[in-house]
């Protein structure tokens, strides 16, 4: 796309949005063009609570499908559109509600945990949501001794190696963390000696061990501030690079793996955006019967104290 036709389409996209008296929000792993012009730009479930704040009728989400629901799960009232509803998230998906249903069958006392990256199906299961930022105080606030956390394996074990808990959890994982491979990082920090290493715990536990700092998007924004290191190895997707180069321009951050890439993340365009204003047919809307009990999962995370 040449350089005029997409300043032009930023514009366009930018009027459409006061037209239809929407907010674009932008996950921290879209493209850096889309990153650019949204309204607001986090992570999934902190986009969903400007959502809310926000008195916009229409949300144009540009992340993947489960943080669309999300959107709509708070935000029953506005319209919420994903520019391309075929932006999933494989993760998400490695679990259904029939499969959690079997699993709490086998294990009828024990609370679930359920990730935010799951369905507004499987999140109407479960007792309690967390995110990657917050998962192991969400785990901690439980009466329980036992807890079941789906869907992501790293994630869950990166949490029983702090929480107090006895837990298990459902077999999956992100496809793109999986790729970050030990030997990667290793290689990278041998040419770069002075840098340090911070990972997303959905990584491996191989590649987590070698960490100076674990932590979820948002808290990377946060660490790349403080540390006082020079040299940053970034161990998550690669769209987080735009705002961490942008927030701090005396700082060299370096992506730990060239296969850091989220497929899902990269599917929308600045055209998918503005024809999807245009139709506003792109909407992501989860029904009643499981909104409800999916935002009773979401509120009580929310309602888990900050340390
Ligand atoms: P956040 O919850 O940090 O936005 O991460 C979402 C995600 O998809 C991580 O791979
Ligand atoms: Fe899902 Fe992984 Fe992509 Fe995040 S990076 S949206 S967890 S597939």
């Amino acid at each position: 796309m040449s350089i005029t036709i997409n300043k032009n389409l930023k514009k366009d996209i930018r009027l459409l949005l006061k037209k239809r008296n929407a907010i674009m929000l932008a996950h921290n792993y879209q493209r850096d063009e889309v990153q650019e012009i949204a309204d607001v730009c986090g992570d999934s479930l902190a986009l969903s609570q400007s959502a809310q704040k926000s008195d916009a009728k229409v949300i144009v989400f540009c992340g993947v499908h489960f943080m669309a629901e999300s959107a709509s799960i708070l935000c029953p009232d506005k319209t919420v559109i994903l520019p391309r509803l075929d932006a999933g998230c494989p993760m998400a998906d490695m679990i259904t509600a029939d499969d959690l249903k079997k699993e709490k069958e086998n294990r009828p006392d024990v609370p679930v945990v359920a990730y935010v990256n799951t369905t507004a199906e499987v999140k109407a299961l479960s007792n309690i949501c967390c995110t990657s930022a917050n998962a192991v105080r969400v785990v901690n606030s439980l009466e329980s001794e036992r807890v079941y956390m789906v869907p992501d394996r790293n994630l869950s074990m990166y949490v029983a190696r702090t929480a107090k808990k006895k837990m298990e959890w459902w077999n999956g994982f992100c496809p793109t963390h999986e790729k970050l491979k030990p030997e990667d990082v290793l290689k990278c920090k041998k040419k770069n000696p002075d840098a340090i290493f911070v990972c997303h715990p959905e990584c491996r536990p191989e590649v987590i061990d070698l960490a100076d700092h674990v932590c979820s998007t948002s808290g990377m924004y946060e660490f790349a501030k403080e540390t006082p290191a020079k040299t940053i190895i970034v161990g998550t997707e690669m769209g987080i690079l735009y705002r961490l180069k942008k927030e701090n321009p005396d700082k060299k951050f370096l992506i730990a793996s060239k296969s850091l890439v989220c497929p899902n993340m990269k599917l929308i365009t600045l055209e998918d955006i503005f024809e999807a204003l245009e139709t506003m047919d792109r909407i992501v809307k989860v029904p009643e019967e499981i909104r409800i009990p999916a935002k009773k999962a979401l509120d009580r995370m929310l309602a888990v104290p900050r340390d």
